[in-house]
Order: C-alpha cells, then structure tokens, then sequence
C-alpha cells in the first residue's frame, strides 16, 4: 500500500468547518424561502376533535396552517427497514397527519408556515389542539405484562429468539449459577444539530430536498416512495451535517412533511426541528431490563447463557435495538439463548443510538461477568481469558478477524491492570474511594445487502475526483476516502478531492451500523484502482509513451507518474498521457460487492475497556479518573479520525454510564426532560485522560481494504468497566443505568 493510508492526515474539511464556510441544511440560501415548524401533539393516546388557528391566522406573518384536513395523503405506505438495506428507510410504519389519531406525545398534528422562523414558532404556540384522550402507557412498567416474543425484530432482519444448545439443562446442572436484572433509561441522541429539511419543487412533480441525514440516498427513496414518485424526480443533498448518532440514521416523517408543504403551498420551505421536538420526532433508545442467568463450573468456565431483555416498543412496529447479538458472541458458551419481549406502549417507534444495542447488551453480560468473577475470586481478566470465543460460537465458523485477547492484554499493560489488589474498598486517597474495572468489547460487522458504488475520475491536469453519496456527518469520511483514493490512483493526497453529499453520486447504504467506512472505501478503492489500471493499459498501448509495450503487472505509479520500477527512464505522467491524447478527464465506477449474509465467518470488530473511578467516601460523588481503551478494527484508514471517533465513543460511555437518561412522566405520556437543561451529556470538565489504543488485524474477508468499523465499538463496555470499577471502589453494585450517586448512599 502506498503511504496515503493509515496516516493521520489533517481532516481535509477542517478549514471549511473551523472558517464557517461548510454549509450545514438550516445555511442553503433558497430564494422566496419560507419556515415550518410542527405542532406536536400534547397527548399520547387519542383522538383530534378540534383544531382552532384562529389566534394564529391574526399573528404576523403566518402564510399556512396545515393539518390534516389539508395536507395531502402520502402514496406509498411506510414500512419499517433499516437504512442498510438500501430501500426506502422510514423511521417508523406510520405517517402522521393521516387522519385524526395520536399515538404518541408529539405525533405532528399541524404545520405552521410563515415567513420567518420566529413568527412560525409563535404562530405554533397560538395554535389551539382538543383532544379525546385516551389512557396512555408509556412506560415499561405500564405494559411489561403485555409484553411477547416478537417473530422478527429490527425491521425483519433478526429473529425474536435464538437458541443453540440445551440452556435450560445447562443451567439446571451448573455448579454455579447466576441470575441478575440490568435496567437502562430510554436515552436520546442529541446531535448538535436538531433535524433540517429545505424541500424546494421545481414544478408539481420534481422535488429537491436538503436534510441533514445520514444517507442522501435513503432520504431520496424514502421521499419518493411516500410520495410516489420515481427516485429520479427527488434530488436530496447533505454536504454537512451536525452530528446525528442514529438520530438521522431512519428517515422520520418531518422529512416528507417539508416536503408535502411545500408542494401544497407552491413555495420553497424550510422545516426545523426545534430542541425539545428533537427528542419526539426521531427515535430514541428504548427503556429496557435485561436479565442475564449464567451457569459456570467452579473454575469460572460458562457452560451456559440465557440473556432475556424486555424493552418498550411503539404501536406500529416490533422495534428492539439488537442488544443480544454482540454478547453472544464474545464467548464460548455451548448452551445458549437470547430472548427478545417487547410491549408495545405509546411512544414513536424507537430507533438507532449510540451502538444500538451493543452498548447495553455488552453491559449486562460485562456486568455479570465482574460478578462472576467476585463470586469464585478469579481476576477479571483471568475469567475472560478462560472463556474467550476463539471462533464464532453462533456459528462455528473462524473469525474473519479477531485480536481480543491481545486487546485486553495490551490494554491491562497500558492500564497497569496487573498491580489491582481484587479486594474492593480497600484503596483509599484521602477522601476518595479508588476501584477499577475492565469489560470486553464486541460490535458486528455488517455487510450491506446490495452493490456499493463509487466513481473515480481524473482530469489532465492530474488532479483527481472521487464522488459517492456519502454524508459528512463528522465521522471523517471524506478524509479517510480522499486518502483510500490517493492510496489507490499513486496520487498525493492533496491531488485528490472527495465528493460526497448527493444523492445524484453514486453509492447506496446510509452509514449506519459503522459500516459506512468499510462500504465506501471498498467501493472507492476499486473505483480508483480500476482507473489507474486504465490508464496504465492506454498508456502502454500509447505508441508515443516510454512504457509503450510494458508488461502491466510491472508498472507501479508513485505521485501521478506510471513507470517501471526503478526505471525513471520509462516515466510517463497520467496528465501527459491525457494532455497528448486530447483527453479532458476519463473516469470508472467502482462496485463492490459485500460478501454474503453467512460468508462463513463471524464478523464482529473487538476490544476491552479499563476504567479507573474515584467514589466520594461520604458524598458519594463518582469521578471517572481514567480510561483505556484498545480495539481491533481491522486497517485503520486515518490515525487521528480513527482514534478520536474511539475516544469519543468511550466518552459516550462515560455518558451511558453515569449522566444520559431521558425520563418518561407517564401522567403526562410526554418525555419531562426535553432539554439541554435537563437531559445531562459530559462536558469537558468530566471527562478524563482516555487512551486509545488499536490493534491492527488484518481481515480478507469484510471488504477489500480490510476495514472494520470504528464508529461506534468505542462506546461499547465502557459502562461496565466503569460499574465493575464502581463496584471495585465501593462493594457496591449498581445495576441500572445511568448510575446515580443516590444508588451509592
Ligand atoms: Mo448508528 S447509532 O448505528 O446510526
């Protein structure tokens, strides 16, 4: 490989960014542009009986109040489908402002358009709404009785209940058996940016819509399939995006709702989500419990699993974030099931977030795993290593790559895990109560179901564009491809300009599931190698140039300049070869296909978590005093992307573990804490000194460049580590997340 990969190449939309110049949804000048907002409904369960917009139509500059009585009905129907699968992505199977029903708080019942942003949020707020209301249950309390294993969750992809072995025998005869209940609070995402859409007609049947997500192609097929138009007559751009963590992951409904009204309205407009609506308007993680029963010998060998989680659904679908997959396979355990309830409540259906799944899975298996390990007096890491799956134990199959004893071992060495005294509450400083903790880390590898495409084209002035319909929503991926294209072409990095943003470039699959990186560089990488070796033939059957007659295989290119290895002589440069040619720019697509649903390998991206707390003896305080991280993702395409998006994902963590909890008060069906306010995220002062380390493993199997995903495994057992380390400091064992200090007194 040539150098331009693995560097820690400056991001090249740094300046755009740090300058103001990289424009975000909510900037797109548009003219004659005018501004919606939502009228989100205040009940949970009910019916519409009266909608008066009288005070409204009297406040200045008011240009519509749409309900719906007036909006147009949407064509196709919703259906529920992850964003991977390349179709139309809509976060939920239902459209609001069909009819007059509300299932859950902050449904849309109306949108107010007028000419500025601010007078449609006062004419909103003038808006008068009755209702019939129903009883509404919203919390898992309300409905777990309710609750049934569904057939397939996750819009189909999964099954309800997985099985290998005889787990009930298996527990029946363990020598050691443990059985725990985990509980975690519904969580949002809360990017910087809240949603945006700009939906602009050309004429009644062509439509450009600017949204902020984070697949252009999937908001174009989810538009044009709930409008019913073909995809070609929606236009959707993203150049940048402020963040999303699975918040734009589905395409929601205010998505089309933009859309609908502008078109009904003749006019360009602009519909924002405000704050507070964020957290009704696109998913969120659900309220789950899960209960994990181990059966271990007295050496600390599992011989069985059941994981079991329970968790709050909306009316419409049978949404649950993937929680058992990633603990299923971290270790070899013959017997095994996984179990998924849901009930369903009033709520939007649940979405994405933050390793959507993993992140609480992973905790309640890493969690039982430090019990476990207190209970028969094995070091932590000592249990782990004895029961490390080696292979796929779903499957049987190899690994396509695995390197998590070694993250654990280079993590215990970065953290001095070997010098920790097992005993907790035995390490004091001063006030402070000292403990840590170690937990494992698993998140799969997901390969999308359809062809990925890229286009590479250079011009003859040397320079090069790569284009695929990518959205930048902060990962790096348009500095990780301009260098996989540089890498690719033998062109310096700054050569190269990466294009993203457009549904009208190629490419498909939404980056979820961290999966967009190895999707587009696989896919960006056989688009600019398949054009060097173009290039590299025309030249060759260029009577006029040095490497006329060359073998092909012998021909290296180093800076845009074709030659035979160690021959200068041969040199012969692409804009030469173009500029005598009379050839402005030649350019190829790159198509990847993704290995099968079963390829015959378990692919999953792996690492281990070691946190260290400090727990106020008497105020009970928790700090988080450090963290180390190490993972195995496979190439690494940029060193300082890679390893920020990890730190921040053990941040998250961090977050997961001790502050993010969206609290339902379920008199009012509606979320109490909608607010930056309320809703508390780390800041700077919280966070601690974080290592990031990676293991660098080589894989063949994902895709050509050997490219896990780093997007979300950094979050993934940072909550246990910092529980288990909890536990080591205090002798206290917290089973819910987040944990409070309340829980410590
Ligand atoms: Mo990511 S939370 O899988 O969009």
């Amino acid at each position: 490989m040539s150098p331009a990969i693995g560097l820690a190449v400056d991001r090249v939309d740094a300046r755009p960014k740090v300058s103001g110049t990289a424009r975000y949804t909510g900037e797109v000048t548009v003219p004659g542009l005018v501004h919606a907002v939502l009228v989100g409904a205040r009940v949970a369960n009910g019916r519409i009986t009266r909608i008066d917009a009288s005070a409204a139509e009297s406040a200045g500059g008011l240009i519509a109040v749409l309900t719906h009585h007036d909006l147009p009905r949407i064509v196709g129907q919703p259906q529920l489908l992850p964003s991977l699968a390349g179709l139309p992505a809509p976060g939920q199977s239902f459209f609001p402002m069909q009819a007059d029903v509300v299932h859950y708080a902050g449904q849309p019942v109306a949108v107010v358009v007028a000419s500025t942003i601010e007078a449609a949020e006062h004419a909103a707020s003038l808006i008068e709404v009755d209702y019939a209301q129903s009883p509404a249950n919203t919390v898992l309390d309300q409905v777990r009785d309710q609750a049934y294993v569904p057939e397939k969750i996750f819009g189909g992809m999964l099954p309800g209940r997985m099985s290998r072995g005889d787990v009930d025998g298996a527990l029946g005869q363990a020598q050691l058996r443990l059985d725990e209940t985990y509980a975690f609070a519904a969580n949002h995402q809360n990017p910087l940016e809240p949603s945006v859409t700009t939906a602009i007609w050309d004429d009644v049947d062509r439509v450009t819509v600017y949204d902020s997500t984070q697949g252009p192609t999937a908001t174009q097929l989810t538009v044009a399939h709930l409008l019913g138009l073909p995809p070609t007559q929606v236009k959707v751009i993203s150049e940048f995006v402020g963040g999303s963590f699975g918040a734009k992951a589905m395409i929601w409904p205010h998505v089309t709702l933009a859309a609908l009204a502008a078109r009904q309205l003749g006019r360009p407009v602009r519909l924002t989500l405000s704050r507070e609506q964020m957290f009704h308007s696109c998913g969120h993680r659900e309220e789950q419990e899960h209960r994990v029963s181990l059966g271990a010998r007295p050496d600390g060998r599992l011989t069985a699993l059941r994981h079991q989680k329970v968790s709050v659904t909306s009316q419409f679908d049978d949404w649950a974030e993937t929680s058992l997959q990633s603990p299923a396979v971290l270790y070899d355990i013959p017997n095994y099931e996984g179990i998924y309830r849901v009930a369903k409540a009033n709520t939007i259906t649940p979405t994405f977030m933050r390793a959507p799944g993993e992140a609480t899975g992973v905790f309640s298996l890493e969690s039982a795993m430090d019990e476990l390990s207190v209970r028969i007096g094995v070091d932590p890491l000592e249990l782990r290593m004895r029961n490390i799956a080696d292979h796929d134990p779903t499957t049987g199959h190899p690994w396509s790559s695995h390197g998590l004893r070694d993250c654990l071992q280079r993590g215990a060495e970065l953290f001095g895990w070997q010098h920790r005294d097992a005993r907790p509450g035995t390490r004091r400083e001063g006030n402070w109560l000292i403990g840590s903790g170690l937990a494992l880390a698993a998140y799969p590898q997901v390969a999308p179901p359809n062809p990925q495409r890229a286009r590479a084209r250079l011009y003859s002035d040397g320079s090069a564009q790569i284009e695929a319909g990518v959205s930048e929503f902060g990962t790096g991926v348009l500095t990780a491809m301009t260098q996989v294209a540089a890498d690719g072409l033998g062109l310096p990095v700054d050569r190269v300009r990466f294009v993203g943003g457009s549904s009208d470039l190629p490419n498909i699959t939404a980056a979820v599931g961290s999966a967009g990186t190895g999707a587009v560089s696989a896919a960006v990488h056989l688009a600019a190698t398949s054009l060097r070796d173009q290039l590299i033939r025309q030249a060759i059957a260029d009577t006029r140039s040095p490497l006329h007659g060359a073998d092909p295989g012998s021909v290296t290119v180093t800076d845009g300049r074709m030659m035979l290895r160690d021959r200068p002589d041969t040199a012969d440069g692409y804009a030469d070869l173009l500029g005598r040619s009379l050839i402005p720019d030649v350019e190829t697509l790159g198509v990847w296909t993704p290995p099968p649903p079963d390829p015959g390998y378990g692919m999953h991206t792996f690492g281990a978590q070691f946190a260290e707390v400090a727990v106020d003896a008497e105020l009970r305080l928790i700090r988080v005093r450090r963290m180390v991280g190490v993972f195995a993702p496979g190439r690494v395409l940029n060193r300082r992307t890679a390893h920020s998006q990890l730190m921040g994902g053990m941040l998250w963590g961090l977050s997961q573990a001790l502050l993010e909890a969206t609290h339902m008060d379920p008199a009012l069906g509606r979320w109490a804490n909608p607010s930056f306010n309320d809703y508390l995220v780390p800041v700077n002062a919280d966070a601690p000194d974080v290592v990031v380390d990676t293991i660098e493993v080589s894989d063949t199997v994902v895709n050509p460049l050997g490219v896990k995903g780093v997007g979300e495994i950094g979050v993934v057992g940072v909550a246990a580590a910092i529980a288990n380390a909890i536990h080591h400091a205090t002798g206290r064992r917290v089973r819910r997340l987040p944990i409070m200090l309340e829980e410590l007194l």
